[in-house]
């Protein structure tokens, strides 16, 4: 087992294995051992089985185990859920003392870790991711949030989890479409700060898969990489930018698209189109872009081709960026496998965005 240890104010470790739920009893006593647990999961999860196996586990040591099934979907990170599932916690009398479990996808690892840090100004939770996308990325970093209708992730908290337990076997049981997308973010990590990481992606002679042996050092690596840059960053100043490279765009795209583009697609175009403006800006060398392009589209990531006019696009990027001047921070490659922040005044990068996206379009025709 791969233990990572998240040394921020509170800190934590994110277990990473194979067949981890089934020791759930075991890893998770310190932490459930004579509490009320309430356990948040959605129906495809619940579909697959691990809900029945988590309560199996978490029974005999627990004082009580009560189950909230939600539906699926981004629809459920809401307010209402919020309400609905503090009024469940005053029902059951939790205390500061007691525990809830998020074991889903980013939605629910999201939704559940708001709800703890709010209800009664914080009480303990566990994550247990059951996406890539969530594994590598929304579990770690003790970002939480909810939806509002005026826009995503526009309520929330920061609130550490007590514990990660990443199964990576659990991930098996996704939709293709789904894993795939969790590739996206990998591929982020390798591109933004990890050479080696990419290279091995590249290399590999087949896409990874749920399945593949090497898939608990991959998310290891990422947990790590992650964990550094929220660890020099934990308040979201600056670095965590990073991480946000392709996303401006990627954003853009889900939105412009009435999220039929998903996340991890939307991010790829974002994540080509920006470093072909690296590559123009003479940072890199014009090779990185078909190879990179290839990797993306092993993952089916890449479209045949987007519509959507610059116009459309520059307005919803603008939207996007919580704006502090005349310019605005993008994350461009400066090299295979490192990128950097980069400040440019907004008509300035509208005008290399406009070159680049009527250029893109042409070549995914
Ligand atoms: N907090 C953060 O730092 C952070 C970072 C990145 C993303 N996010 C958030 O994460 C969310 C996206 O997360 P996601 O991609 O995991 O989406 P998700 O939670 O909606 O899961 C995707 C789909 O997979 C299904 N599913 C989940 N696990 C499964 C399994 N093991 N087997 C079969 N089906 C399964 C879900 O029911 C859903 O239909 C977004 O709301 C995003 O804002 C948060
Ligand atoms: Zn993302």
């Amino acid at each position: 087992m791969e233990k990572v240890h998240i040394a921020v104010s509170q800190a934590y470790d994110v277990l990473i294995d194979r067949d981890l739920l089934a020791q759930a009893k075991q890893l998770l006593t310190p932490h459930v051992q004579n509490k009320k647990v309430l356990v948040v999961s959605d129906r495809n999860v619940e579909a697959a089985g691990y809900v029945s196996k988590l309560v199996e586990e978490l029974t005999s040591v627990a004082e009580q185990v009560t189950v909230e099934v939600l539906p699926t979907g981004e629809a459920q990170k809401s307010m209402a859920n919020v309400t609905r599932l503090l009024s469940r916690l005053a029902e059951l009398n939790f205390s500061r003392t007691d525990c809830l479990v998020a074991l889903g996808g980013g939605v629910i690892g999201d939704l559940v870790g708001f709800v703890a840090g709010i209800y009664l100004r914080g009480v303990d939770f566990i994550q247990i991711p059951t996406t890539l996308l969530s594994a590598i990325d929304s579990s770690v970093g003790g970002k939480t949030a909810v939806d509002l209708p005026e826009g995503k992730n526009l309520a929330g908290v920061f609130h550490q989890p007590r514990l990660v337990l990443c199964d990576v076997s659990l991930f098996e049981s996704l939709p293709s479409a789904v894993f795939e997308d969790g590739c996206s973010e990998l591929i982020k990590y390798g591109m933004i700060m990890n050479p080696i990481l990419l290279k091995g992606l590249l290399e590999r002679p087949a896409a990874l898969k749920a399945s593949d042996a090497d898939l608990v050092e991959i998310v290891k690596i990422c947990v790590e990489l992650k964990a550094s840059v929220v660890l020099e960053d934990e308040f979201d100043q600056g670095l965590r930018q990073l991480l946000n490279y392709g996303h401006t765009l990627g954003h853009a795209l889900e939105q412009v698209s009435g999220y039929q583009i998903s996340h991890g697609r939307g991010v790829a175009t974002g994540m080509l189109v920006f470093l072909k403006i690296a590559v123009r800006q003479g940072r890199l060398a014009p090779e990185a872009v078909e190879k990179f392009a290839r990797l993306l589209h092993t993952y089916h990531l890449l479209p045949e081709r987007y519509n959507y006019s610059t116009e459309l696009l520059q307005a919803a990027m603008l939207k996007d960026k919580k704006r502090r001047s005349q310019t605005i921070t993008i994350v461009l490659p400066s090299e295979f496998g490192r990128c950097e922040l980069k400040e440019l005044p907004i008509e300035i990068f509208m005008n290399v965005f406009e070159e680049e996206w009527l250029a893109y379009g042409q070549a995914t025709s």
